[in-house]
């Protein structure tokens, strides 16, 4: 489920230990990041062919750190800077004569063209955004077999400036109406540049390119998950050292991995804390405190702290004051716990790589908010307290992929996702005790159902909510007037999108029967048909 996140976005923290590899993975690669929206979409493409990288920042790559680091190959990223302008970054000038393949990307491409002797160039109207053409040109590329089988091939392109004269040693090997050199090269040297982004689903051959450039460097795919482990415990010890690290725990996969995986690195210098907001489903708190201090022996303050929240929720309809108040009352609550806790310099969370890209869009503007999302409420600067954030490179999949290699019970991976504000956003319109007690009940009677006849693990997300409203009815000779709920299910990739779970009539039919049979206080049941968009998930 996602983390119970409490800050604001930040960007990805670079700490001064970490100019070095971070394990001693032999086979590995170098992205040089230039600042693009999209640079860990490079790594995510990498990780998925199984070769090991890290992404360090341009201004610490310099010559030693590269013969340090001692890649295969080396990837330069996109960015929003233009090479034409003075004091803009650049690439370590080892790197040209290092032997190793480069490929660069977009910014990375006109950086590369610009030091090894070509040209760029801004404005024009040249500019290219979104979707492009690319037709192929020049002799046979190894990078790009399985390229413009049926003729042009579709690209994402993003840049403003273009290159206007190629360094020397390279050939034009594709081009688009905006991007007279979209595909240039320098096979000799393995040199190899890109004017549009590979790593965006919207260049489909895109993978491919990354699979031919990672197999022409001679990566013979031996990164695995037990290796993400390890370079994330290094990270983890690297930057908190001796310090006292607090995690919230919300009882889903993400914040249980990260509490983990932390716990791993660092054992009692981490103290994670599970508050109970009053909002959780039907004996979740008890389930989830038991886990982890009998299982993991993780120091964990588990905080009852249900009053302060409903009270604060009372007579609150507005799905987005609700969220807000929510998170504010976290912030709190927290501050509380961290204050106790000495020397907590750190606040653990299991950001997701999905929580980072969905905040900002691809073009660099912020997206329109639908709901006060994830970071319930924010961290506030005073609170003083860096972040730890060890999954926040990995994809949900990635995530309970690393959850099995940590032991995780197989059951507690593949729990549906549960969000954040909990039961408040599925209880549309006030919210009260009578409601959420009512709601829990048929919440579990419901996911009692889908377990017995097999389904859960072919649905993304199920669950219950009740709708503030009454509706009469009949039971044995008389009349009731009781609360209606839905019921929900959705199967999905990422969230993102989602499409309504076709169970059979006799499984909705029965599902509703034991539904009104066995909770008391409800006497209708609705199934929810809305796919996302236009629905959301949650109701709220
Ligand atoms: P929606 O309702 O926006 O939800 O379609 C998409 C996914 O995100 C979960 N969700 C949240 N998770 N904090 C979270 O940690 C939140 O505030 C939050 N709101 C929605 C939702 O359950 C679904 O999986």
């Amino acid at each position: 489920m996602p983390p119970i996140s409490l800050a604001t976005r930040t960007e990805p923290t670079y700490g001064e230990a970490m100019t070095q590899p971070l394990i001693s993975q032999p086979q590995r690669l170098l992205i040089i990041d230039f600042g693009s929206q999209v640079t860990q979409l490079i790594a995510r493409r990498l990780r998925e062919l199984s070769v090991y990288c890290e992404i360090h920042p341009y201004q610490s790559v310099t010559d030693a750190f590269l013969k340090d680091f001692a890649p295969k190959a080396v990837i330069l990223s996109g960015g929003p800077d233009s090479v034409t302008r003075e004091g803009s970054p650049r690439a370590p000038e080892g790197l040209w004569t290092a032997g190793i393949p480069v490929l660069g990307i977009c910014y990375g491409q006109q950086t590369m063209m610009q030091q090894l002797g070509g040209l760029v160039e801004s404005g024009h109207g040249t500019a290219e955004f979104g979707r492009a053409f690319v037709t192929r040109k020049g002799p046979d590329l190894e990078i790009l077999d399985g390229w413009f089988q049926a003729g042009d091939e579709q690209v994402w392109m993003s840049h403003g400036d273009h290159v206007s004269k190629i360094a020397p040693g390279f050939e034009v090997y594709g081009t688009s109406p905006n991007a007279p050199f979209a595909i240039t090269a320098d096979p000799a040297r393995r040199f190899y540049a890109v004017q549009f982004h590979p790593e965006v689903h919207h260049t489909p051959k895109g993978a491919k390119l990354y699979e031919n450039f990672v197999r022409l460097a001679g990566f013979t795919g031996d990164w695995t998950m037990a290796g993400y482990r390890e370079e994330a415990i290094a990270k983890i010890r690297a930057q908190v050292g001796d310090k006292q690290v607090i995690c919230g725990l919300s009882g889903g996969v993400d914040s249980s991995v990260a509490a983990i995986l932390i716990h791993e690195a660092i054992g009692d210098q981490l103290t994670c804390v599970f508050v109970d907001h009053g909002l959780l489903r039907k004996n979740e708190a008890a389930e989830v405190v038991k886990m982890f201090r009998d299982n993991y022996k993780i120091k964990l303050i588990a905080a009852d702290e249900s009053d302060l929240f409903l009270n604060a929720l009372e007579g609150i309809s507005d799905p987005e004051v609700k969220r807000k108040t929510i998170g504010r009352l976290f912030i709190e609550v927290f501050q509380k716990y961290a204050n106790q806790i000495e020397g907590a310099e750190f606040l653990a969370q299991g950001t997701l790589y999905p929580d980072v890209i969905e905040s900002v869009s691809f073009s660099g503007g912020p997206s329109v908010t639908i709901k006060s999302h994830h970071n319930v409420g924010g961290l506030p600067e005073k609170m003083g307290l860096k972040l730890v954030e060890p999954l926040r490179e990995l994809f949900k999949d990635e995530v309970r992929a690393l959850g099995r290699e940590l032991g995780l019970p197989a059951s507690f991976i593949g729990r549906h996702p549960f969000p954040g504000p909990g039961l408040a956003i599925r209880c549309p319109g006030e919210i009260t005790r009578e409601k959420l007690a009512i709601l829990r009940e048929a919440d579990a009677v419901y996911i009692d159902q889908i377990r017995k006849h097999g389904l859960y693990d072919e649905i993304w997300q199920a669950f219950a909510a009740i709708l503030p409203m009454k509706t009469v009815g009949v039971m044995g000779d008389g009349r009731t007037y009781d609360y209606a709920v839905s019921i929900r299910a959705v199967t999905s990739v990422d969230g993102m999108t989602a499409d309504t779970y076709p169970f059979t009539h006799d499984f909705l039919g029965e599902t509703m029967t034991r539904i009104i049979n066995e909770v008391k206080g409800v006497n209708r049941v609705f199934y929810d048909l809305t796919s996302k968009p236009p629905g959301t998930i949650e109701l709220e």
